[in-house]
Parts: C-alpha cells; structure tokens; sequence
C-alpha cells in the first residue's frame, strides 16, 4: 500500500474488525496522531487505557507506556506496534536497584515516575505523571520522599513544593540535552515569545522558562495564554497538535535536537501489521501486575490538585 490516506483507511477498518482503539502519544508523527483515538500525555493515556471497553488497545507511544496499560487492564489486549520502542530514561533503573534501595532505606516513601518498567513500579508505593507529579508529592505531606528515575522531575517538585527529595539519578536524554544557551538564544531571536518546557529538562532551563507543564498542559496553556508566541522545550511531535489547534499563534522548538528516536519509530505500516499479526501483545506477570496496580491506583485516587 503506497497510499497515506489507504493506510489511513486500512487502519481503520482494522480497528473496527478488532474491536481495538489506538492511543497515541502527544510525541508520535503526525500521521499516526491524526487517525487515532485519543491522543494525550502519559496520565491521559493511562485513564483512557483504564476506560475503554475495547478488547484491544494499540498503543502508539514507548514500551512502559503499554505496559501501564496492561497493568489497568489485564483482560484486554495490549499491542505495542514496534517491540524496540523503548524510553532510555525508565532503562536507567532496574527492579533490582529499586529493591535494594528500598531495604537500605525503609523510611522513604518512594515516588516513581510512569517512565519506569513494571517491576519498578512494582517496588514503589505511589506513582506520578509529570502531570501530577506535585499534587502526588503534596498529598504525600510529612513523608520522607525519594523519586525514581527521573532527577529534572526531581528537583522540579522539589522546587514547587519546597519539600526536600531525594531522587535516582536518571534523566532523559532527549530533554536533559536541551541547554539554557539554546533556549537563550531563542529568546533573543523572539522577545515576545514566553518560554514553555516539560519538567524532564536541565534545572536551569526550567527555572528560565515562563511555564512549565506536562505535554497535555502545554496544549492548555498555549489554548488559553493571549501571548502569540511560543518557545517550545519539549519533544518536537507537540508541534503538530499545536499549530493545527492555533493557527494564529507561532511555535518555535527550542531546539532542532528535541527529538526522541524512540518515539518516532512506530508508522502507519507498522500500526497495521500490529492489528493484522496481534502483535507485539504486551503482558506483565500477575504478581508484578498485581504489584505495579497498586502504585497505579494509588496515583489515580489522588486529586489533581491536591
Ligand atoms: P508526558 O506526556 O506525560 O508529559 O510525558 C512526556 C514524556 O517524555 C513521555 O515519554
Ligand atoms: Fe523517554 Fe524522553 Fe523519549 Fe519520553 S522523550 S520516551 S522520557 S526518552
């Protein structure tokens, strides 16, 4: 099939034969955003996984995310189109580090971000999105915090909150490369643009910014701001949604190296051979699954703006 709008089709009709949705994430190339479902940041995304009453759930997105979304949702199948479509930063920590932390150091509440593989969510007692990671760590007010994987969120809550957290150090790549120069830079070239970053970046990028937000608060935040002019710092797939949504507005990418190799693999040839071969079926072990849940659940109890 040569075709986008064939494929397009092809797509379609294969959800309905299969009774399956296809959930993307806010990073994947436009063509597999424009045909699916519900597009979103990593927390929509769990709740719209958790909601469905599809039998199969594509998951346009990386590996831990189809993950999560098995974890929700044991009766239903998982499809990860492209099995290598991993996140660097949730390989940064392994079950076995989390464990052995944990025995060390019984006193602390661990946090950890979705970014993060089954078992070690199976280690931890809550888990957060960078949607919500400061509601989750307010809610958790008196406790001894430690946040795994990721230091930017780290230090990001810990600023917002003004709790002290300790935290892994792990990051990841694709945000951690972003540099206050570049972001200066752009900020000279656009004097009017207010500066909006995801909280995966360098300390010093997120203090220098007008806004920082999860994927999906950047769409609300641009939706609702007067200004016309944005500087973006996060993965560069955000753009499509933005400027399609606000055609009078201008998004400029903070810097053309804001792109995640992972999240741009998955095409709509793969999306296809996903639904016509079942695969790659994403399964967790049940005491894991079990496990994992509950820091899952104990993240979606908490209200957002606790
Ligand atoms: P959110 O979409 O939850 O903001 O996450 C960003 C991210 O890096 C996911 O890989
Ligand atoms: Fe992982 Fe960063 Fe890519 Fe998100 S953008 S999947 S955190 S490497």
């Amino acid at each position: 099939m040569e075709n986008l709008e064939e494929k397009k089709q092809r797509v379609r009709e294969l959800l309905k034969e299969r009774d399956a949705i296809l959930l993307a994430h806010n990073y994947q190339r436009d063509e597999i955003q424009e045909i699916a479902d519900f597009t979103g940041d990593s927390l929509g995304l769990s709740i719209e996984a958790a909601r469905s009453d599809a039998k199969v759930i594509v998951f346009c997105g990386v590996h831990f995310m189809a993950e999560s979304a098995a974890i929700l949702s044991p009766d239903k199948t998982v499809l990860l189109p492209r099995i290598e479509a991993g996140c660097p930063m949730a390989d940064m920590i392994t079950g076995e580090d989390l464990k052995r932390f944990r025995e060390e150091h019984p006193d602390y509440t661990v946090v950890t971000y979705v970014n993060s593989t089954a078992l070690v969510k199976a280690y931890s007692d809550v888990c957060c999105t960078s949607a919500n990671a400061v509601s989750v760590v307010r809610y958790l007010d008196g406790k001894k915090i430690y946040m795994v994987p990721d230091r930017n969120l780290a230090r990001y809550v810990a600023s917002r909150t003004g709790r002290e957290i300790e935290s892994w150090n792990g990051y990841c790549p694709t945000h951690d490369r972003l540099t206050l120069e570049e972001v200066m830079e752009k900020k000279e070239e656009y004097p009017d643009a207010l500066v909006v970053v995801h909280p995966e970046c360098r300390p010093e990028v997120v203090d220098a910014a007008d806004h920082v937000c999860s994927t999906s608060g950047m769409y609300k935040f641009c939706r609702e701001s007067s200004a016309k002019r944005f500087i973006i710092g996060t993965e560069m797939g955000i753009l499509y949604r933005l400027r399609k949504e606000n055609p009078d507005k201008e998004f400029i990418l903070a810097s053309e190296s804001l792109i995640c190799p992972n999240m741009k693999l998955t095409t709509l040839d793969d999306v296809i051979e996903a639904l016509e071969e079942n695969k790659y079926v994403i399964t967790v072990p049940e005491e894991v699954r079990e496990r994992a849940r509950k820091a899952l659940d104990a993240m979606l109890a908490i209200p957002r703006d606790a």
